[in-house]
């Protein structure tokens, strides 16, 4: 199976939020990304827009010629967003206004009832879903019962162990994660903290098809360069796409 990498560019967005200007802007990263081999584009735009705004989601959906995702709280508000910029996927995340990023998945197993909601008003708009799970049966069995397409299993708390026992138990739980939620007939991706050095072992789960990756590569970038730090994402995910065959 071909392995998908979708950049995030919400941190391009973050500089430029830094001082309320016009650059670095996240919609030429995309584009830059692209021409070094993503298969798409994606970002979360936040109920604070402390970093992407509503004008580069639209400027995104009229530039970007691979696939927009986008990010978004399970809340009916984002939800008319999400309709009205129709990006290919909607993945829908936990969102808390004093947390530094996204920190854990969505609680689908205790909240269903909401998240069905959600899900529902985007797939009548023939909207996918995605929903930013931990890699945990409950979690993921009550994510297909609230109709979505997708899941993507939350690598974080396998990217913040520490190498050794905890990291191969991380490593595990997201191995069985993909089985089971493919098992249930939905589609699997992974994200958060994924970095060129954690990125291998988590590639190597076969069930795992889309990889969504943003902070790591945008720190590259201000060193090597936007096409460069992408091209080496690349690379490690499709080995025999580069040129080295590295
Ligand atoms: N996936 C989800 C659901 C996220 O919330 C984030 C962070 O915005 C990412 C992937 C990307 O994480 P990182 O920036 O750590 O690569």
């Amino acid at each position: 199976m071909r392995r998908r990498l979708f950049v995030n560019v919400d941190h391009v967005a973050t500089v430029r939020q830094a001082r309320r200007g016009r650059y670095p802007d996240p919609v030429a990263a995309a584009v830059l990304a692209e021409l070094a081999g993503a298969d798409g584009i994606i970002v979360h735009l936040r109920e604070d827009r402390r970093h992407i705004q509503d004008r580069d989601l639209r400027v995104l959906m009229e530039t970007i010629q691979t696939e927009v995702h986008l990010e978004m709280a399970a809340v009916d508000q984002m939800a008319g967003v999400a309709l009205e910029a129709r990006p290919r996927v909607c993945v829908l995340v936990p969102e808390r206004r004093e947390e530094l990023t996204t920190e854990g998945g969505l609680d689908v197993f205790h909240h269903p009832a909401e998240i069905r909601r959600v899900v529902g008003r985007l797939s009548q708009a023939a909207l996918q879903v995605s929903l930013f799970v931990d890699p945990d049966e409950g979690q993921i069995r009550a994510s297909r019962e609230v109709g979505a397409d997708m899941v993507e299993l939350h690598t974080g708390e396998y990217c913040n162990a520490r190498p050794g026992e905890e990291q191969s138990r991380q490593l595990e739980r997201l191995r069985q994660g993909a089985q089971v939620a493919r098992a249930a007939g939905l589609r699997v991706a992974a994200g958060h903290g994924l970095d060129y050095v954690n990125l291998p072992s988590v590639r190597a789960i076969p069930e795992i098809e889309e990889f969504n990756i943003g902070f790591s590569i945008v720190a590259r970038a201000v060193l090597v360069g936007f096409e460069r730090a992408v091209r080496e994402m690349v690379g490690l995910l499709r080995p025999s796409d580069s040129p080295a065959g590295a």
